[in-house]
């Protein structure tokens, strides 16, 4: 946990609020909200167990705050905020809710058992939402504001309010709401730039206007979160700070509403990295960020970007002749970071049919993965099978395993036995798919479509009788090769909701099926809880 203070919020003299270096670092709370405003990226949802793991990775990082979710939105996540609260340590864990009293006291009840817990309570505040979506005066958004701090300051001494949509509120109104909120008991307020709008040099003359006219601001820490709309969230972030904020909200891979947050990767490394400038300290561990950015991509199916800073692909490559030749001469002329640095593993190790459960085991570890037995034992199954078809098993078989292995956790309601396929350029595609549920085994095949992966999604439709609509379809080779595997990734829509599957094969048919049946058992637990 972070030692910081609401002193904190006051930037060092002199020095443009990036802090003095003559003076000792000030620390800035980080504050995840990848299980709660990163989740709300469509096609993201995770199911309990998924949670529960990100959020380990999560206090393993290193992160102060944990936004476990939103409890009164659903009974899932009423269920992820209890059990992350019940069991994740080292860490305070946050519950979203409106300024009500059912959200407040539902809130409550999934936090009462975190050892650091924290409410965090929002309301609009803008012009635009008062008139248009609350069709509330700026008298009764006070009023609500104030018993909704103070329903939450009864049961937790930690309480966060936000003034949702506070980078368009006037700066008049939003000064008042702050200072009766900290009257009212918040120890953080959060200043959201909700829709993505504002500009470094607004977000830091806001910060800065705050500091200056609200009378009780040093009894809060000031937090920001912001939207990346116009891609600046991270710039808006660290203007934040540099004006004095002393947490920064953020997700994992910048996932979150639309564009996304502030991504955490970059907002913790431009402060290292440029520590010369920022002077600020945070408590993560870098070495760990490349290996919660890939699991957060296999728990939520969105990739990550191949050119995304700091935990992309391409983020350390050097393909420009004049570059290899500067990076082999002295690596700083084209690295302003190292790669081991955020948690690329050193070398892209060859592993094959002889290696052993250990090598696999030591491998995922260093890749950043905490396997339990059984998943060693599944992987470690997939890997044997993967070894009898592919002499040289890399790091990205490795990594595509292991998301399968995550993806898969869902009980699997119906699981793949055998498939054929037939496909020409001039001949309809004609699919075979035979599929076990419990003992019992269903055959079915599909000569029409317009090839093998539309006549598989009719072959999978038809004996599950769950009828879905694709609006999403990737392969993505997982390593370099012919031989490579092929992991496939859908998305389905089925009575309104996203849903998605994962499935990795040498054959790009099988895996399809596999992402198909990966989306379909999803869809048949969500029916049985
Ligand atoms: O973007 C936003 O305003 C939010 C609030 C709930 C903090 O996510
Ligand atoms: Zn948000």
């Amino acid at each position: 946990m972070s030692t910081d203070t609401p002193d904190s919020n006051r930037p060092q003299t002199g020095q443009s609020g990036s802090g003095n270096p003559a003076s000792e670092p000030r620390p800035v709370r980080i504050f995840d909200t990848t299980l709660r405003d990163g989740e709300q990226s469509p096609g993201a949802s995770m199911n309990l167990s998924e949670k529960l793991e990100v959020a380990q990775a999560l206090a393993d990082l290193g992160v102060d705050v944990i936004e476990a979710g939103f409890p009164i939105a659903s009974p899932g996540d009423f269920e992820a905020v209890k059990q992350i609260a019940a069991t994740v340590r080292g860490v305070t864990v946050c519950g979203l809710a409106r300024c009500s009293d059912k959200d407040i006291d539902r809130a409550w009840e999934a936090l009462k058992h975190a050892p650091q817990a924290r409410i965090h309570v929002f309301l609009a505040t803008s012009a635009i939402h008062r008139e248009f979506k609350l069709r509330m005066t700026p008298d009764e958004i006070v009023e609500r504001a104030v018993s909704g701090v103070r329903r939450a300051a009864a049961v937790c001494d930690d309480v966060e309010f936000s003034p949702e949509d506070a980078c368009r509120t006037e700066h008049d109104f939003l000064c008042r709401v702050v200072e009766a909120a900290i009257d009212a008991g918040a120890t953080t307020v959060n200043i959201p730039d909700t829709v993505g709008y504002a500009t470094p040099g607004e977000v830091f003359a806001r910060i800065r206007m705050l500091r200056d006219r609200v009378p009780n601001i040093d009894k809060a820490v000031i937090s920001t979160h912001c939207h990346d709309d116009l891609g600046m969230a991270v710039a808006n972030s660290l203007a934040a700070v540099e004006a004095g904020a002393g947490q920064i909200e953020c997700t994992i891979n910048g996932i979150g509403e639309r564009a996304g947050n502030a991504a955490l990767e970059e907002v913790v490394m431009a402060l290292r990295t440029r520590s010369d400038y920022y002077h600020f300290t945070t408590n993560i561990d870098t070495k760990r960020l490349v290996p919660t950015s890939r699991l957060v991509s296999a728990t939520t199916g969105i990739v990550v970007q191949r050119n995304k800073a700091i935990v992309g692909r391409n983020a350390f490559a050097h393909e420009s002749g004049i570059h290899q030749d500067g990076m082999l001469k002295e690596r700083s002329t084209y690295e302003i970071m190292s790669p081991e640095e955020v948690g690329f593993a050193k070398t892209d190790l060859v592993l094959g049919k002889h290696s052993g459960r250990a090598a696999l085991a030591d491998r995922a570890r260093q890749l950043g993965f905490q396997l339990t037995g059984e998943q060693l034992q599944s992987v470690f199954a997939e890997f044997k099978k993967l070894a009898d078809k592919k002499k040289e098993i890399y790091d990205g078989d490795i990594v595509a395993l292991i998301g399968s292995e995550i993806s898969d956790r869902v009980e699997a309601h119906w699981s793949l036995t055998d498939f054929e396929v037939t496909s020409g350029r001039n001949r309809k595609p004609m699919v075979t798919v035979t599929l076990r549920s419990g003992e019992d085994e269903f055959t079915e095949t599909v000569e029409e479509g317009d090839g093998p992966i539309d006549a598989a999604f009719w072959a999978v439709e038809r004996i599950t009788g769950i009828e879905t609509v694709c609006k999403n379809f990737r392969v993505h080779s997982a390593t370099l090769g012919r031989d490579a595997q092929g992991e496939v990734r859908v998305e389905v829509e089925y009575q309104g909701e996203l849903y998605r599957g994962i499935g990795v094969s040498t054959d790009t048919v099988e895996a399809t099926i596999l992402a198909i049946l990966n989306a379909v058992n999803r869809i048949a637990a969500q029916a049985a809880s």
